[in-house]
């Protein structure tokens, strides 16, 4: 049997949607089975801060593996005191405490458990087209339908308790308004649902700062500040999930820094180890770090692993050393400049949108195509012609985004290949 015929007839299929085998990686790209070169502008869903196969972390992997590597976190390492400092020094100002875990989705779970139990209960409001995760709290504040949402069966999983607000979605606004003229009308609905909620009775306010999975949704200007204000009116905590945002993919640490809105409670992973090893964080502010830690009753048996926190150590060494952040905030207006030029070539770009390296462009149809049957056919040409990109395409959303998150190591001369493929990749399809 070939390795898609064993990996098609004893895995459970419940993601894979490419026909591809991938055998090794080197930098900015990936090789398949039959020597073909792709150029990753998906960043493995975005956990891939340093590229494939970076020498000097898999020689801390070695080093860290040869020295300890199974410490659950009942007790203390070196490693994981050095990143809970790291931590902290590399976040906003004001969050003190953190705690790791092994997945986005699982440390979604401790930031709602935290907020909860630090304010007694009360809803969760997240926004719809927001991402927050596979497990049963994060799917809950999913605000995008996915497969557990949808099926009646598996939905019964899902909490109660929360509710979804609309999303400062400009190009598909929720109320047909258009930017500048609007009045931020979803930041008025989000006090109304919260007013109706619970009032000062909410527990938290959980979103991510830009919606990467929902298509690259860039909240106007203002509309954090805004939320801020109505989550200090209103009592509740606000919490920033920043797993695929921070550690650099959109030109600063963490996106919350560039909006200079502090959350209560700040989520991160997939990039936070480079991707070489499963992990993530959560931070938050010091009463309400020191308020959970008097009770037990959360951790994952590899959530504080060593070889986990080396990884990360080794990741943001990495990062501060090369400069990645910047990087990533230059290479990628360079992207979007691009990106916004081919708009003005192709009438089916109707929008392009990001910052940093995360970057989406919004494809519309024309009359010879429709616009979720373009999307599809052109994402597919784009990974035939060797570039790899992520598709958010859902006829229920009415959204079809080309989403890229590449590595924060992407140099310009990747961002004129990858561009070029797209280029004509567009040509093909709209022949
Ligand atoms: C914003 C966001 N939060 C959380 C998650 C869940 O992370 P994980 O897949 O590591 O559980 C994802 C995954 O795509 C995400 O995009």
């Amino acid at each position: 049997m070939t390795v898609l015929e064993k990996d098609k007839k004893y895995l459970i299929q419940c993601y894979t949607t490419d026909d591809l085998v991938f055998t090794n990686g080197k930098g900015m790209y990936l090789y398949d089975d039959k020597g073909k070169k792709y150029l990753d502008f998906s960043g493995q869903f975005s956990a891939c801060t340093l590229g494939h196969g970076n020498e000097e972390m898999a020689e801390a992997l070695k080093a860290q593996i040869e020295k300890i590597v199974s410490v659950t976190s009942c007790f203390a390492t070196e490693e994981r005191a050095a990143l809970a400092e790291k931590m902290i020094e590399i976040s906003p100002e004001g969050l003190e405490q953190v705690m790791f875990g092994c997945t986005g989705s699982d440390a979604n779970e401790f930031a709602l458990k935290l907020a909860k139990y630090y304010r007694r209960g009360g809803r969760i409001i997240s926004f719809r087209r927001g991402f927050h995760g596979s497990t049963a709290g994060a799917a809950a504040a999913t605000g995008k339908s996915e497969m557990i949402q949808e099926n009646s069966g598996i939905s019964e999983l899902l909490p109660r308790g929360f509710v979804h607000s609309a999303p400062p979605y400009c190009y598909h606004c929720d109320f047909g308004k258009e930017p500048g003229s609007c009045g931020m009308q979803c930041l008025k609905y989000l006090e109304q649902t919260m007013l109706h909620e619970g009032g000062d009775r909410i527990a938290a306010v959980i979103s991510e700062p830009i919606f990467a999975a929902g298509g690259v949704i860039v909240p106007p200007k203002g509309f954090w500040q805004g939320v801020r204000e109505l989550c200090d009116k209103y009592g509740a905590l606000l919490i920033f999930d920043e797993v695929v945002t921070g550690i650099g993919q959109t030109g600063s640490m963490f996106a919350c820094q560039y909006e200079g809105v502090t959350p209560d409670i700040l989520v991160t992973g997939k990039g936070l180890t480079g991707g070489y090893v499963p992990g993530s964080a959560v931070l938050c502010r010091r009463e309400i770090g020191e308020e959970m830690g008097k009770i037990s009753l959360h951790g994952h048996t590899h959530s504080c692993y060593p070889l986990t926190c080396r990884s990360a150590l080794k990741n943001l060494e990495i990062i501060e050393r090369d400069g990645l952040v910047e990087n990533s905030r230059t290479t990628g207006e360079y992207l979007h400049e691009k990106l916004v030029a081919l708009k003005e070539k192709y009438e089916v770009i109707q929008d392009v949108r990001g910052r940093g390296l995360l970057q989406g462009i919004e494809i519309e149809g024309n009359k010879s195509a429709d616009k979720f049957d373009l999307g599809q056919r052109l994402y597919e040409k784009i990974l035939e012609n060797g570039l790899i990109t992520e598709l958010e395409s859902r006829r229920n959303l009415e959204n079809v985004v080309l989403v890229m998150h590449p590595a924060l190591i992407t140099t310009k001369e990747n961002v004129d290949e990858a561009v070029e493929i797209i280029d004509n990749s567009l040509k093909d399809c709209l022949k």
